[in-house]
């Protein structure tokens, strides 16, 4: 074998174990379990820690209210297939993917209606799939 295809193989190797890596850390390494219900928990004035479920073809809760200057804990995850997680106007892109939970922290400081919509294929219901988050 020749010096540099067994210099390659070794580094695709090696590619491999840190993509495994990165997906079982992805996978297993949530601090927080799968869930069955949405809810919207307060956990200060302004402070609140949303689980968002998605399923076919609806999130839950699909109308979130809160007061200007919150800032959320969003843990979504979804209880059939993959479904996507955006917030129009902010910078919230995430998946919800059933066994998984992901998380991301969000500040809304501009009142107003946003919309969470699903911009992930999910079946015949995707482009009806929608919720919002209102912020006085
Ligand atoms: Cu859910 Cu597309």
């Amino acid at each position: 074998m020749d010096r540099f295809e067994s210099l390659a193989l070794k580094m695709a190797f090696g590619l491999m174990v840190v993509f495994f890596v990165a997906l079982v850390g992805l996978i297993c390494f949530t601090d927080f379990p799968p869930f069955k219900e949405g809810k919207v928990i307060q956990k200060g004035e302004k402070e609140y820690e949303v689980h968002l479920l998605a399923r076919m073809w609806a999130f839950q809760p699909n109308r979130i209210e809160i007061p200007a200057g919150s800032k959320v804990t969003i843990y979504t995850t979804s209880i059939d297939v993959q479904h996507g997680f955006e917030i129009e106007g902010k910078a919230v892109n995430l998946m919800t993917i059933p066994g998984a939970v992901n998380k991301m922290e969000v500040v809304f400081n501009k009142p107003g209606t946003y919309r969470i919509v699903c911009n992930e294929y999910c079946g015949v219901g995707h482009p009806a799939m929608y919720g919002e988050i209102i912020v006085k």
